[in-house]
């Protein structure tokens, strides 16, 4: 083997992302004793920038587990659902399933509310079914990855509230590159990664964890060991993981974070992928058979999902990723399941374009004028 085999491809697809130079430059940075006092110098500023980035300063703790995204999410299941009572997992696609899935793998009483694809939360429906089910917690998918959706979290959180229920988000695929308004939405835990709109490797779960939480975990039986929030609270006071982290990645998130907070700007970072979003939707709108999935008004920030053309199924949309490989970068021919899905209804696939972490738009606008190339040849 040489590492010669490995093709450097710039990622677009819906994370991982593309990763700085810089911040691979921070891998070679010094391996660390997780309780020695080097270990604070890493993630007392990376705790610190992530409530910068989170626009937090009132009562919720911030997490670092090892794993992903979903073992955040996993952890809130176990350690803020008890037993006997009922979750309502609101979902919108793929990911808002996963959610479900992982309530009903640990075994808790868990109901679903689900709605089509491209479809944001409708308050109306969901007011329906926490009439009609009583839960005591609600789960709610901030950022859809699979259809670009982004839910008003806000307004779903309060919707919870007025019913009782204690709303979990998960915000994986979008925190980092839009304001999340944890403050204001107030969930009772909001999850998310490195892998997507930080611009980091995969490795970390992150949660932010409200004072309410820790009180009610502290009454959920089996909550588990690594999935024990409050375990898991325990070691983020001294700015430690409860199990050996990633030191690579813990030293790629120190200096990245630094970046975001202290050099590119918060707000700024935010603007950048808002600007994102509208340049991928002026692309389509120049483009003759292409469409937008998302419902207009709830797209993602984050990442845009186009319809493709008629005729160009998602075995046309897997030869696009092979020419666009050849070009240097990696497409993202559209969820699998989903585009199975509209083909067998014989309705149009839809490809997914990740603007995310650290692509710029210059980056982008490259990108898509060889998409574009691309598909001019293809159809
Ligand atoms: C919205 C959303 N939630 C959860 C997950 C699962 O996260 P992870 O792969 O970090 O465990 C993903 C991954 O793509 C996601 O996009």
């Amino acid at each position: 083997m040489s590492i010669n085999d490995f093709t450097p491809l710039k990622l677009f697809i819906t994370g991982p992302t593309y990763i700085r130079e810089e911040v691979r430059e921070a891998g070679t940075l010094p391996e660390f004793g997780h309780r020695d006092k080097e270990n604070e110098k890493r993630f007392k500023p990376i705790m610190a920038n992530l409530k910068k980035l989170a626009k937090i300063d009132d009562g919720y703790e911030v997490v670092i587990f090892n794993g992903s995204g979903s073992t955040a999410m996993e952890a809130s299941i176990r350690s803020l659902v008890a037993g006997g009572e009922t979750v309502l997992n609101v979902s919108v696609g793929a990911f808002g399933d996963l959610y479900h899935n992982m309530a009903l793998a640990n075994g808790k009483n868990a109901v679903q509310l689900k709605f089509g694809p491209g479809r944001a939360i409708d308050l109306a429906e969901m007011d329906r079914a926490l009439r009609e089910h009583r839960p005591q917690v609600v789960t709610l998918t901030h950022n859809e990855t699979s259809t670009g959706v982004v839910n008003d979290i806000e307004a779903a959180c309060d919707l919870a509230r007025k019913h009782g229920a204690m709303p979990l988000v998960d915000g994986v695929s979008i925190f980092g590159g839009a304001d999340v308004r944890i403050s204001q939405a107030r969930p009772a835990m909001y999850s998310t990664s490195t892998q997507k709109s930080l611009g980091l490797p995969a490795g970390f779960g992150i949660a932010f964890i409200a004072p309410e939480a820790v009180e009610k975990a502290a009454g959920v039986a089996d909550r588990g060991h690594a999935s024990d929030i409050l375990k898991q609270l325990d070691r983020a006071a001294k700015f430690q993981t409860l199990t050996t982290p990633n030191c690579t990645l813990a030293n790629q998130m120190c200096v990245q974070l630094d970046y975001i907070v202290n050099q590119e700007g918060v707000d700024n970072r935010f603007k950048r992928h808002a600007l994102m979003r509208d340049m991928v939707r002026d692309w389509v709108a120049g483009l003759d058979g292409f469409e937008l999935f998302a419902q207009e008004g709830r797209r993602s920030p984050t990442l845009t999902t186009v319809r493709a053309p008629q005729g160009l199924g998602s075995a046309g949309l897997k030869a696009v990723k092979e020419r666009m490989r050849a070009r240097g970068y990696l497409f993202d021919p559209g969820y699998g399941k989903i585009n199975t899905a509209l083909e067998k209804g014989g309705q149009r696939c839809a490809f997914r374009v990740g603007h995310m972490g650290d692509i710029t738009p210059d980056m982008l606008r490259d990108y898509l004028s060889d998409l574009e190339e691309v598909f001019t040849t293809i159809k």
